[in-house]
């Protein structure tokens, strides 16, 4: 049993609601309930902040407790140092996960200071892309694959 947190930054919680042409218009409770379903081999866990501290401390908290990390930094992904720092701290596989494709966006959303620290990044397939990390995510803990980096 995997134990997969999914941590999500600010504004992250109005998914449904916002934006629903960026976004779609399902909230992320309602999907979550359905990857418990899906994933019944995971131990997974939702948690959104819109506080970039309470990031950083979830980070570390999961730092010696959870097998791999799921982590929409939302509009942290293109400005937080902190959390980029506590993402490099990790020596658990950490994915970058955005529901909407970055590159189609605005200019200052094509940064991420995380990017080069992650396992994988899925982005631009809605909701559905949690969804494919874990899968994928489920396959690689299981084949026990571990890149270099993080033995
Ligand atoms: C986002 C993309 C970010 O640029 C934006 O600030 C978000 C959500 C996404 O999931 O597509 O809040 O991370």
């Amino acid at each position: 049993m995997w134990t997969i947190p999914i941590i999500h930054g600010p504004n992250l919680n109005l998914t449904g609601a916002r934006e629903p042409s960026v976004y779609g218009n399902q909230t992320f409770e309602h999907f979550f309930e359905e990857l418990v379903i899906e994933f019944p081999n995971l131990k997974l866990s939702h948690h959104q902040s819109n506080l970039e501290g309470q990031l950083v401390d979830w980070l570390h908290f999961y730092r010696n407790s959870a097998d791999a990390i799921i982590l929409n930094p939302a509009a942290y992904t293109h400005t937080s140092i902190a959390i980029r720092d506590a993402v490099a701290a990790l020596k658990i596989p950490v994915i970058e996960l955005h529901i909407s494709a970055l590159h189609t966006r605005e200019d200052f959303r094509k940064q991420s200071l995380i990017k080069e620290l992650c396992l994988f990044n899925i982005q631009g397939f809605g909701l559905n892309g949690y969804r494919m990390a874990l899968a994928r995510l489920s396959e690689f803990l299981d084949a026990d694959s571990l890149i270099p980096a993080y033995k």
